[in-house]
């Protein structure tokens, strides 16, 4: 008998595999302890790579440095779009088209890019369960478009993976249906994985001529703060206030998106010529873990560089008003300085006295294991 084709999957059809949604540069690394975890298990896993980032040194170069195997699928049609409607569009449509073939019984989607947005609707309208991985974040910030992705994220999850006792709590508030489960950031586990491999592989401060502790660490990327001219001009007169009173120097390894800005809003000229400003292509994993731990400050807009920092004790400045991390503020590992420079000044005052004595928040390192436990429990994996 034939039977009728829906616009789902139906529950026999799926089989015991689990799907792992890449795309970006922090999905890449912070899923890369689940990608290993899977394999130590020898689980049945396969990994679908949105093509969101695709410059070598924004994506594969992450793949040699950590050495995870190549995804099974690799999406290469989504640069060509530069909305956020379309682009997520065109990874839904690839990832759909991936796991109509797989028919995975579970995907797992990580943060709050378009990419992850893009995977959990895919498994959402095939009706295929969906695990947010750093879920409940909230930077109650709703001009940002990671914070629409998160909240979308976290309402239509089954599992969702908090880091801590925080994100639980906001989950709660949010009222989602999924079931909450407190099991750290992998972050921790990706530092833990790698820090040691840097110490060994990575010659960075050699090749940048410089001595632990007597340099910054900038990055810059968010398009708040980047896409809008008056924004970007004034963070990079706040640099060349700052590097003047400190003397250091600032090393920024410069994200695509930014130096495409700069360039347009004509003010790459000036960023290059402020002394102690270094403009460098981004790193690798390996390196920039070593650049940031040897730093005495960290200059960021980043999420994923705002725990880095907290777990390796360097103290960081967060330029942006706000943060879905309010943990690394508390423990007195990071000020929300926005874009000021005043309040910039304040904050490098501030943070260079502080005592890198805080205890890192996001979990000990073994939230991989934590996920995939729970993932073989509520979703057996064959
Ligand atoms: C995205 C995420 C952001 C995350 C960041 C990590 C969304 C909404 N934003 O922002 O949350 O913090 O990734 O880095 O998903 N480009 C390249 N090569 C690349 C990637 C980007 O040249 O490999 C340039 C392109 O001009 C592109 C622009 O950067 O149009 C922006 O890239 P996009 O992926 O849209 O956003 P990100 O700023 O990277
Ligand atoms: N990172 C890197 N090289 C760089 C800059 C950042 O390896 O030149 C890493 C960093 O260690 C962190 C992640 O990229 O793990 C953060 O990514 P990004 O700032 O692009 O995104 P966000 O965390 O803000 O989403």
């Amino acid at each position: 008998m034939k039977t009728t084709k829906l616009k789902i999957l139906r529950k026999e059809e799926l089989e015991g595999k689990v799907c792992v949604i890449v795309g970006t540069r922090p999905g890449i690394i912070k899923m890369s302890p689940i990608i290993r975890r899977l394999e130590e298990t020898r689980s049945n896993y396969f990994v679908v790579h949105t093509g969101q980032h695709y410059s070598h040194l924004m994506d594969r170069k992450f793949f040699d440095d950590i050495n995870l195997p190549e995804p099974k699928y690799r999406l290469n049609t989504v640069k060509r779009y530069q909305t956020h409607g379309g682009q997520t569009a065109e990874m839904l449509k690839g990832i759909e088209r991936a796991l109509l073939e797989e028919k995975p019984r579970i995907v797992l989607a990580v943060g709050d890019a378009n990419t992850n947005l893009a995977g959990a609707l895919a498994a959402r309208k095939l009706q295929i369960e969906l695990g947010h991985v750093e879920a409940g974040l909230r930077s109650d910030d709703w001009q940002m478009p990671e914070e629409h992705n998160r909240v979308m994220i976290d309402h239509i999850s089954e599992l969702l993976f908090a880091p801590t006792e925080r994100e639980k709590e906001n989950l709660i508030k949010d009222n989602v249906k999924g079931e909450i489960f407190v099991v750290g950031n992998t972050i921790v586990d990706a530092v833990h994985q790698n820090l040691e491999v840097a110490k060994v592989r990575s010659s960075i401060l050699d090749r940048l001529n410089l001595r632990p502790n007597d340099y910054f660490v900038l990055t810059l990327h968010r398009e708040e703060n980047v896409d809008y001219r008056e924004n970007l001009e004034g963070i990079v007169e706040s640099l060349r206030v700052i590097s003047q009173k400190y003397g250091n120097q600032i090393i920024y390894p410069i994200h695509p998106r930014t130096k495409k800005r700069l360039k347009e809003f004509d003010l790459e000229g000036k960023a290059r010529s402020t002394k102690n400003l270094r403009l460098i292509e981004p790193l690798g994993y390996l390196d920039f873990l070593l650049l940031l731990s040897n730093a005495s400050l960290a200059l960021t807009d980043s999420g994923g560089i705002q725990e880095e920092s907290c777990i390796l004790k360097v103290p960081c400045i967060t330029l942006r008003k706000s943060t879905e991390r309010p943990q690394t503020v508390e423990v007195g590992a990071n000020f929300v300085a926005g874009l000021k420079t005043s309040n910039i000044l304040q904050g490098a005052a501030k943070m260079l006295k502080a005592k890198r004595e805080w205890v890192n928040p996001f979990g000990d390192g073994q939230a991989a294991k934590r996920i995939i436990n729970i993932v073989e429990k509520e979703s057996p994996i064959k």
